[in-house]
């Protein structure tokens, strides 16, 4: 069986491009965990839903159905038989998405889709959580980060690219807000798994860290 490729980190660590990237190198499927808590997210602030309130969030779970499928490689999220897409990648929607996923009924909500999802291997999965708790069992393990003022910097940067201008000052303050309470947060914290191999990607481009991953993953085969 082909392996399980976990990589996680921080907001803004560069995560979703150096895993599509190293995805299409292994002609490995790709799987973006986040996208999961955005799309529940999206769904709770059109239905104004509380993402504080565990009932709220309770009831949310169970009346959606939220399913993934493979689209040419990439595990696509529908909501309620929606394709979500770039609707869930706003700030609001990913603060919202933090919020909700600190509580235990969405995280089991989402928990089995990501294991069948990497069931058969060859998948690059990111997230917070995929070597610590979705994938404990994965062969490679990536823990990506990059310094504080980089990942806004970048994150800047992708949202002026598509056209949603923001202060730089507002973009710290949201990254703050949810490194906090992704790393602080009960179950499933943000944490390096003890077998994870940590890459600073700060003064790396995404080529440098693929090419580093893939020697990682030569030097775990040879
Ligand atoms: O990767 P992202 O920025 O799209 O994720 C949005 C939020 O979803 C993130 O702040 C925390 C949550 N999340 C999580 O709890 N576990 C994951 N595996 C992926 C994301």
């Amino acid at each position: 069986m082909k392996p399980v490729i976990t990589i996680d980190g921080p907001a803004g660590a560069g995560k979703s491009t150096v895993s599509k990237a190293l995805a299409t190198r292994l002609q490995f499927i790709y799987l973006d965990t986040g996208a999961l808590y955005r799309a529940l997210a999206y769904k709770a602030l059109k239905c104004k839903v509380d993402v504080n309130d565990p009932d709220e969030l309770g009831q949310l779970c169970s009346s959606t159905d939220v399913i993934l499928k493979n689209e040419n490689g990439v595990m696509t999220v529908f909501v309620d038989g929606e394709d979500v897409g770039d609707k869930i990648r706003t700030e609001e929607v990913g603060l919202a998405a933090s919020t909700l996923s600190t509580f235990p009924v969405v995280r089991e909500k989402l928990l089995h889709l990501q294991r069948e999802a990497g069931a058969r291997g060859g998948i690059v999965a990111e997230g917070r959580d995929m070597g610590s708790v979705v994938f404990p069992d994965a062969e490679i393990k990536i823990f990506l980060d990059a310094g504080a003022g980089e990942r806004i910097r970048r994150r800047h940067e992708e949202l002026v690219q598509k056209n949603k201008p923001v202060v730089l000052s507002d973009i710290s303050r949201d990254m703050q807000a949810r490194d906090y309470q992704d790393s602080q947060r009960k179950i499933a914290p943000l944490i390096a798994a003890p077998d994870a191999i940590i890459i600073d990607s700060t003064s790396l481009n995404v080529s440098q860290v693929v090419e580093k991953i893939l020697e990682h993953i030569s030097g775990i085969h040879d």
